[in-house]
C-alpha cells in the first residue's frame, strides 16, 4: 500500500486521515518515522507554511507527504491573527505566566475588537501535498463573526468566541461531530481525500 507522511507529531490529526483513506494509503505521522527534530514553520501566511512543512520533510525523508495550517482570519484586523493565530498574544507579551495560550489568545483578540461592529471572521486550513515531485495546496474555509465574549467549554483554540454563519451555537458549543461537518480543517481534508482516492500516477 502506498505510504504518504504527515507532517505533524500530532497523533490524533493523522489517525482521523487513517481512517478515511483506510484502503488506499498508509499514513505516517513524524512519529511513526521517528522524525523527532523541529519542522521549520515560519512563513507569513498559511499556504507558505504548509507548503514550507511539506518539502522540508520530502526533502528530509525522501517520501511523499502532506502538512497543513490553519489560522482565524478577522476582517477588521486586517486578517490577523492569521498565520500568528498560535502564539497571538505571545506576540505582544500578554500572556500570564502558567496561563493557557487560548486563554490569553482570546483575551487580546477581545481587546484588539472592542468596539467594532465589523466582527466578520473565517478560520481557514491550508494543506500542501507532495506527491511524485509536484505540489497541490487544498483549502479549507469557515466564515463567520467573532462574538464579544466567549459562549460555551468545549473545543479549543478560538472556538468560544467564533458563531459560524447561519448557526446559532458556537463552535465551542457544538459537539465534534457537528464541527468536522462545516469545520474548514474538516472541508480541507475532504479535498486532499478526494484527490487522493481519484489520483494515478502519470
Ligand atoms: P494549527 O495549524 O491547526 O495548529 O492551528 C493554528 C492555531 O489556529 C491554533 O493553535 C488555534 O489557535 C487556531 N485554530 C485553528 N483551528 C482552530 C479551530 O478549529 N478552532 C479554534 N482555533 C483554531
Amino acid at each position: 500500500m502506498q505510504e504518504l507522511v504527515f507532517a505533524t507529531h500530532n497523533e490524533h490529526k493523522a489517525r482521523e486521515i487513517q481512517a478515511i483513506l483506510s484502503h488506499e494509503y498508509r499514513i505516517l505521522s513524524l512519529d511513526d518515522v521517528k522524525y523527532q527534530d523541529p519542522v521549520p514553520e515560519n512563513e507569513n501566511s498559511l499556504e507558505g507554511n504548509a507548503s514550507q512543512k511539506a518539502w522540508f520533510i520530502h526533502h528530509r525523508l525522501g517520501k511523499d507527504c502532506f502538512a497543513d495550517d490553519s489560522g482565524l482570519e478577522v476582517d477588521c484586523l486586517n486578517g490577523a491573527p492569521g498565520v500568528y493565530s498560535a502564539r497571538y498574544a505571545d506576540l505582544t507579551d500578554e500572556r500570564k505566566a502558567d496561563e493557557p495560550a487560548s486563554v490569553a489568545n482570546i483575551r487580546k483578540l477581545l481587546a484588539q475588537m472592542h468596539g467594532e461592529t465589523n466582527r466578520n471572521a473565517r478560520f481557514r486550513t491550508i494543506i500542501a501535498l507532495i506527491l511524485d515531485g509536484k505540489e497541490y495546496i487544498f483549502e479549507g474555509m469557515v466564515e463567520g463573526e467573532i462574538l464579544e465574549g466567549r459562549k460555551g467549554s468545549g473545543g479549543f483554540g478560538y472556538d468560544p468566541v467564533f458563531l459560524p454563519s447561519g448557526y446559532t451555537d458556537t463552535f465551542a458549543e457544538m459537539s465534534l461531530e457537528e464541527k468536522n461537518i462545516i469545520s474548514h480543517r474538516a472541508l480541507a481534508v475532504l479535498k486532499l481525500v478526494t484527490f487522493l482516492k481519484k489520483y494515478r500516477p502519470e
